[in-house]
């Protein structure tokens, strides 16, 4: 928690962008103002040239993932170093419980994991993947005391993450009842289980089987069956990871009719296609494998940047899930046992503003948005995080919208060994990120504490269940009974 004074830099919130030097003090800003003069002994940093954006927000991390026979193998220490190194200064991660396991077990070894490690503040969402009066209960204690307001269903890995429709129902109902968002994993398990046979029938044992097995309209069909169950529920629902411009597609349709559903795109599906599954080479081919997959159609990272930019879909993620060659070669003959994930965390920003700032498609303030506020206002951070503001955390990137860089995994500072984003020239990079007042990266030199980050808990009932309560009367008022006589015909028998 330390004092730190940001002197000729712009500050970029998602409503406006002004000139302003900033004061941060004890890790809290506490002044924003031009020319502050700096306190004795302080440290000043020069931002002329810069912009001064809120640091970023990832939503959906994977550190340290038990998945699939294996373990990702960012952890939280690595995972967070590449976070800070890309401009992000706070990450939420899945606690993911295995069928029967306690939510509030599995949530205090995920705090166990996190607390250790994190070089910046993490939150944690929750997993619900099997359904009972147990279940019920912990998802009460894990939002009145533990600080989870959000929890995602699986529709998809068949035979262990997956929930039924009915049990998807049961569950939106229960975070209605709490104020937690439903958050969902969007394929139709039942036809991915069927694809991956048929795919393995005709031989077709490589990669590419990933995407045959699993196509859009998997993910369109399933995006749709969740958001018209959480519409029966009225309750708000956030769909993750939308890699297809059919699943977009819907969601837009949705939120025309006035359905309260949130779409997060993710870095991998706005910088680059799923061709890369049909590459000769194994291990670069099965690299990109992840669930819903990247789209081999090279419309999609477009398209899903435009619905980004028009509001449809709402804040990026990355579901950085990354396993190293010799792990996804535990599939390599059967693309079903691939450890499905990919990077993206250090290179999210990056890649958000090269294709969407420098393509003319968002704004500087719709980038803050779209990478860091709107994620705030959903998960309920919001001012604490996603802005440059009195009494925000003192979370800030100096952003060089001049500077370039070439994605690498010889520089990257993941701990995997492939970077799905090799090659690519981004121009627009974090040149200095700040978290609770301190310099964690700087001159492309990270100077993190293991450990430094702390657990931000999140308030139920925040923004998205605004108005939600006065649906519900609206909607109660159309539910009438006809009263009428009653009916005194004959009636046939059953046998
Ligand atoms: O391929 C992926 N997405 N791996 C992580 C688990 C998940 O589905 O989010
Ligand atoms: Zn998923
Ligand atoms: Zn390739
Ligand atoms: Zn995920």
């Amino acid at each position: 928690m330390a004092d730190i004074l940001i002197v000729n830099g712009t500050v970029v919130n998602d409503d406006r962008e002004f000139k302003s030097d900033v004061l941060i003090q004890k890790g809290i800003i506490t002044q924003i103002a031009p020319s502050i003069k700096p306190i004795e002994g302080i440290k000043v940093v020069d931002a002329t040239d810069k912009l001064l954006i809120p640091g970023g927000i990832d939503t959906h991390t994977h550190f340290q993932l038990p998945f699939m026979g294996t373990v990702s193998v960012d952890d939280f220490d690595i995972g967070t170093q590449a976070a800070v190194a890309g401009g992000t200064t706070f990450i939420i991660d899945f606690v993911i419980p295995t069928k029967g396991q306690s939510l509030l077990e599995a949530y205090d070894q995920w705090r166990k994991w996190a607390d250790e490690k994190v070089n910046c503040d993490y939150s944690l969402h929750m997993a619900v993947t099997w359904w009972s009066e147990q279940v019920s209960k912990e998802m009460e204690i894990l939002v009145k005391e533990r600080g989870v307001n959000s929890f995602k269903v699986f529709m998809a890995y068949k035979n262990s993450f997956m929930v039924t429709d009915e049990e998807m129902y049961h569950i939106f109902k229960r975070c209605k009842e709490l104020g937690a968002i439903g958050q969902v994993h969007a394929e139709n398990g039942d036809l991915v289980f069927e694809g991956q046979k048929k795919m393995l029938e005709m031989g077709i044992n490589g990669p590419e089987g990933h995407e045959l097995s699993r196509p859009e309209d998997l993910e369109a069909e399933a995006t749709n069956r969740a958001i018209t169950i959480a519409n029966r529920v009225n309750t708000p629902v956030y769909i993750v990871h939308v890699m297809s411009i059919g699943a977009a597609e819907v969601i837009a349709r949705h939120r025309k009719d006035g359905r309260r559903v949130y779409g997060e795109p993710i870095a991998a599906g706005l910088g680059v296609d799923g061709t890369h599954m049909w590459n000769h080479d194994w291990r670069h081919a099965a690299a990109y494998v992840m669930g819903p997959p990247i789209r081999p159609d090279p419309r999609t990272k477009e398209v899903l940047m435009d619905y980004l930019a028009n509001g449809d879909l709402d804040c990026v993620g990355t579901d950085n899930c990354t396993f190293c060659a010799e792990q996804k070669a535990l599939g390599k003959d059967d693309f079903t046992k691939i450890p499905n994930g990919v990077n993206g965390v250090e290179d999210r920003m990056s890649i958000v503003w090269e294709n969407g700032v420098n393509k003319g498609k968002l704004t500087h303030s719709q980038f803050v948005r779209a990478t860091s506020s709107e994620a705030a206002r959903i998960f309920n951070v919001y001012p604490r995080k996603g802005r440059i503001d009195i009494g925000s955390d003192g979370d800030i990137v100096l952003w060089d919208p001049k500077a370039s860089k070439t994605i690498s995994k010889d520089t990257h500072h993941h701990a995997v060994d492939f970077n799905i984003f090799e090659g690519i020239k981004v121009t627009g990079i974090a040149t200095t990120t700040i978290v609770a007042g301190n310099i964690v990266w700087n001159d492309n030199k990270l100077s993190t504490k293991k450990g430094s980050g702390t657990f931000v808990p999140r308030k139920p009932f925040g923004p998205v269940f605004n108005g939600i309560a006065q649906r519900d009367i609206v909607r109660n008022e159309l539910l009438r009974k006809v009263d009428r006589e009653p009916y005194t015909g004959p009636v046939i028998k059953l046998n």
